[in-house]
């Protein structure tokens, strides 16, 4: 059947307003005539396989990744720029509209390409050979990939070498690669343990691909650090940290000098400071190193140890602390004059829930997550805030994910 493309969807898909409700059609831009197959229940929506662009729309553009349509990691490399960070812009808005809360949501702040520091990786060793990659979108399919110009360039040129060394050694599994000052911080999650031949072979594998801690998860075990020749190291501006296998960081460094550029102006003329979900300080640590007073809290134990051992002679104290089960009170609250808050993707509903009944003057928000993030900005309006312009900032290039950061006073 044939179909005209009118929007696209949350996910990157070309919508279609049929009389039978809308038709998602993945790699179909507004503006398209296409031919699909039947369409099928995906989920709650009716999804069709694209099979030919009849009318191709001008603002399709020659996707920059090879992998891309099969690879799940991106799915909007094929958008001109306008219409691109026009559709990030608008996922932003629709999440508050939904909610119910008005505020100007501006034009996406974006990072280049080969700026992603941080990856996750999936592996399945099968008969012929070692697939190394991404998922295929909604499926657990993986697709091998030889490119990403999403991530920097030592992260892909580690890709061999790392494909390498998993071969025969581990069957299933992920693999989390981080680029630090000092080398890469790798950790293998799989299924078994890591066996003689990974010990015997991890000074050569770390020395040739450039990798500082070579970290090893199995099923049931702990994680253990099988050989760390150097000791990674992060800085947020000029203060190093040594993070922990695995740690939070920002996907890039251009992202987190934005988000940081913006909480620091928050936080400008205030003289005590909570950061909530701090991970390892990219915004407690030069703020404390400013000489001001700041409390950071996360429920990550070895984050709080690596961030409270790179903070030492600063004003920063730091606390282990499950924010959703044990919020910071609205009496406790009383102590700061501005909360940072940059929750997981599930936001901060408990957190919030004490800010709304406290006096706290301001509160800085960075988010992942459009949708909950609405529904916290909800409830902290609700409650008297008044929020200022939201910022969304691409830092998920290509994908349908974005981060967003905003700031509320109370009125
Ligand atoms: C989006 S990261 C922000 C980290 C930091 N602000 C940064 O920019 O590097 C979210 C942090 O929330 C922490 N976290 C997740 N769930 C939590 C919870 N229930 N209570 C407290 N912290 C939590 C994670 O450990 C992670 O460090």
């Amino acid at each position: 059947m044939e179909l005209d493309i009118s929007w696209l969807g949350a996910r990157g898909d070309g919508v279609s307003d049929t009389s039978d409700g809308p038709v998602y059609v993945s790699c179909a831009l507004p503006g398209e005539r296409v031919r699909v197959d039947e369409p099928t229940m995906r989920g709650k929506a009716k999804a069709a396989n694209l099979r030919e662009i009849l009318e191709v729309a001008p603002s399709r553009i020659k996707p920059v990744c090879r992998h891309f349509s099969e690879c799940g990691g991106c799915v909007a490399q094929h958008l001109e720029r306008n219409l691109y960070l026009g559709w990030k812009q608008e996922l932003v808005a629709k999440a508050m509209n939904r909610q119910g809360v008005d505020a100007d949501v501006l034009l996406p702040l974006a990072v280049p390409p080969r700026t992603r520091r941080r990856i996750r990786l999936a592996f399945h060793q099968t008969k012929g050979r070692m697939l190394l990659g991404y998922r295929a979108a909604r499926s657990r399919q993986l697709v091998d990939i030889l490119e990403c110009p999403v991530a920097v360039p030592e992260l892909v040129s580690f890709l061999s070498p790392l494909r390498e060394f998993l071969t025969g050694r581990a069957g299933k599994g992920e693999v989390a690669v981080t680029e630090t000052m000092t080398g890469l911080d790798v950790v293998v999650f799989a299924e078994e343990e890591p066996g003689l031949d990974v010990r015997l072979d991890a000074p050569g594998f770390c020395a040739g691909a450039g990798v500082a801690r070579l970290s090893w998860k199995s099923g049931v075990g702990e994680l253990e650090r099988v050989l760390v020749p150097k000791t990674p190291q992060i800085r947020f501006q000029q203060i190093a940290v040594e993070p922990p296998p695995d740690s939070f960081l920002q996907p890039s460094a251009v992202g987190e000098n934005i988000l940081r550029d913006f909480v620091r102006q928050g936080t400008e003329g205030t003289s005590a400071v909570i950061d909530l979900f701090a991970g390892c300080g990219a915004f407690s640590l030069p703020i404390a190193a400013g000489g001001r007073k700041v409390h950071a809290v996360d429920v990550s134990a070895s984050q709080m140890e690596a961030l409270q051992k790179a903070g030492q002679g600063m004003k920063l104290t730091v606390e282990t602390r499950n924010l959703a089960h044990r919020p910071l009170s609205a009496e406790e609250l009383g102590a700061y004059q501005v909360a940072i808050l940059d929750p997981p993707r599930a936001g901060a509903a408990a957190q919030i829930s004490e800010i709304a009944k406290s006096d706290l003057p301001a509160v800085t928000y960075v988010s992942c997550n459009p949708a909950t993030f609405a529904r916290d900005a909800r409830a902290l309006t609700d409650a008297g805030y008044r929020i200022g312009p939201v910022q969304p900032v691409d830092q998920f290039l290509w994908s349908h994910h974005v981060e967003l950061m905003t700031e509320f006073r109370r009125a």
